[in-house]
């Protein structure tokens, strides 16, 4: 594929137990390319956990009213209602350039994501998912400006998250309830973190979660904080995902942010996502 990130890995069935040098291929291929597609997978929740756990210890949503039934580890994303209108899954997942779990001290290490109902209209498929390399995008940085972020934090926050989408209108959840809000509070990153296995320098910053940078004046941070986060939805970064029923995707948080393209309106769209625990970032 053309971007810096995204390889589709072929002759793989993830039903047939792959081998843990498979296994051992595909965690290194991850880290080299950070977004990894099987195509044509056909498996069940179990299996999708299974695969997953072969990344690390798999971390359930405290999102609980979305998991899957029987398998609490995996969530659903779906713009589909049940009978009394709720939504059975969250809808409105990645509607902001985000990386998944930022807004927790230890956030998510990868995402294994696995298209069950893909929108189509006209013959187009819709609900594209659109990655960003940070890797790649923090290379690109005037070198002046990569010296003055080393060392810079930056506030990750979900209860922000939450307010922000309200604010754009894009909200299709239950607001944060005080208890949600409590267990949830606001992390402290760096702006730039190196990546555990590779040791790429990986611009941590995104528009979703990021709500302010440590120690610099609103003015100012807000600023430094609108140029990264708009750096990092420049196309030459990017991977664009065309869903096909039974692609299985994994990607590395550490190394991509993601964007879910909300032109689907009520076409049924249902994915079911695994998230792999990571480590403090440093
Ligand atoms: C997610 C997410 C993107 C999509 O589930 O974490 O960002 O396209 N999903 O559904
Ligand atoms: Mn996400």
């Amino acid at each position: 594929m053309s971007a810096p990130i995204g390889v589709e890995v072929e002759g793989l069935d993830i039903a047939a137990n792959p081998t843990e040098s498979d296994y051992q291929f595909l965690r290194d291929a991850l880290h080299e390319h950070s977004v990894l597609i099987l195509r044509d997978q056909d498996i069940t929740p179990q299996q999708q956990c299974d695969f997953a756990a072969h990344f690390g210890d798999l971390r359930t949503s405290f999102y609980n009213r979305y998991g899957v039934q029987d398998v609490p580890a995996l969530s659903i994303v779906s713009n589909i209602r049940r009978d009394d209108g709720e939504h059975i899954g969250i809808a409105d997942a990645g509607m902001l350039w985000h990386t998944d779990g930022s807004y927790l001290a230890s956030p998510d290490m990868y995402t294994v994501l696995y298209g069950i109902q893909i929108p189509v209209r006209d013959n187009t498929v819709l609900g594209d998912t659109v990655f960003s390399s940070s890797w790649a995008a923090y290379s690109a940085l005037p070198s002046e400006l990569k010296q003055r972020l080393d060392g810079m934090r930056a506030v990750h926050s979900f209860s922000a998250h939450i307010e922000k989408k309200q604010a754009k209108g894009q909200l299709k959840r239950a607001p944060l309830s005080a208890q949600q809000r409590d267990a949830l509070p606001d992390v402290e990153h760096p702006v730039v973190r190196r990546h555990p296995v590779n040791g790429r320098k990986c611009l941590f910053v995104t528009e979703g979660h990021t709500s302010r940078i440590v120690g610099m004046d609103d003015a100012e941070g807000t600023e430094l904080l609108k140029f990264l986060t708009e750096h990092v939805k420049k196309p030459d970064f990017h991977y664009r995902h065309h869903w096909r029923k039974g692609d299985l995707i994994i990607w590395d948080n550490c190394a991509v942010q993601h964007l879910a393209v909300f032109d689907y309106g009520d076409i049924p769209r249902r994915l079911h996502r695994a998230g792999i625990a990571g480590s403090v970032p440093v």
